[in-house]
């Protein structure tokens, strides 16, 4: 991914990003990296990246599973969630599991492409398994994103953003936990009033329905020793507008500000994946 032609371009200009703050990305390609990847001519550079973020994933999606229980949820929606790699190993470990993955145009076309290609006869059950438990929908997460997960997960997304960007991200994730958790109660309360069909342990499961936020990202520690992130927040600051690793505390700050609570932090273990796990949910629920 980092011989890309317009990556190497945007390193070229590192400077400009240095003493202006801005983009160098945008600087000599004209368009920031994912609209540029949006446009046809670029395919070829979108497929690389995305095969490229589709190989990094997949070193850390193990440690990712035994971080973190995702048993205890119905549907996972993987927002900017590439061509899959993350959900197809979640729904593959828990068969109860069904899955959305949500991304732009490039990526979702990457997906479809991956798993339905030739190549991919090879896993051809595996391939099969996944899209019969899993929704691929296209859209942009910052006009609106899909309602019907109970775990909404975004990886490695907030840090290409600023916080003006992140919030509006987070914000609209809000809105469709909100959004989802009405359709489940009224749904419930539909059902419940007219012969129900549910025996007692399905009406517990979506008479409880709390979507959970899982922010899955590095996180900048305090303080100055080394640190993997640190490296990839220079390249955040050559590559995205104002994108950025975020400390603990920033986090808390953004997503207070964009209406959830962190409900815990989990840390990867190993000394591999500088991975992090932020759970966090809608504030209003605490108030409930
Ligand atoms: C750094 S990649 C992370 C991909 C994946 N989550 C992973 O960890 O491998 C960021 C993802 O955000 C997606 N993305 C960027 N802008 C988006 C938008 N406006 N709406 C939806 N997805 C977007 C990109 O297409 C890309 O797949």
């Amino acid at each position: 991914m980092l011989g890309l032609g317009s990556y190497n371009r945007a390193i070229d200009d590192l400077s400009y990003s240095i003493e202006t703050g801005e983009n160098s990305f945008k600087h000599p390609n004209g368009l920031d990296m994912f609209e540029y990847f949006q446009q046809n001519q670029n395919r070829k550079e979108a497929q690389i990246f995305n095969s490229a973020m589709a190989a990094l994933t997949s070193s850390h999606v193990s440690s990712i599973s035994s971080m973190y229980d995702f048993s205890q949820f119905n549907t996972v929606m993987d927002i900017g969630g590439g061509q899959g790699t993350l959900l197809s190993t979640l729904l593959k470990n828990n068969p109860n599991l069904s899955g959305i993955l949500f991304d732009l145009h490039h990526a979702i076309e990457s997906a479809k492409n991956l798993y339905t290609s030739e190549f991919a006869n090879t896993r051809a059950e595996d391939n099969k398994n996944f899209l019969s438990r899993c929704k691929l929908i296209e859209g942009d997460f910052f006009k609106s994103i899909p309602i019907g997960a109970d775990g909404y997960i975004i990886k490695n997304v907030i840090l290409n953003w600023d916080d003006d960007s992140a919030a509006t991200i987070l914000k609209n994730c809000l809105q469709a936990m909100e959004k989802t958790k009405s359709t489940a109660i009224t749904t419930t309360t539909t059902t419940t009033t007219t012969t129900t069909t549910m025996n007692a342990g399905q009406y517990d499961k979506q008479k409880k329905i709390q979507p959970k936020l899982l922010i899955i990202d590095l996180i900048m520690p305090e303080g100055n020793e080394p640190f993997i992130g640190k490296f990839i927040d220079i390249l955040m600051l050559a590559l995205t507008h104002k994108g950025r690793i975020r400390t603990q505390k920033e986090f808390h700050k953004l997503l207070n500000s964009s209406g959830f609570d962190i409900t815990k932090v989990i840390h990867s273990s190993d000394n591999v994946n500088f991975i992090s796990i932020i759970e966090a949910i809608p504030s209003s629920s605490l108030s409930h």
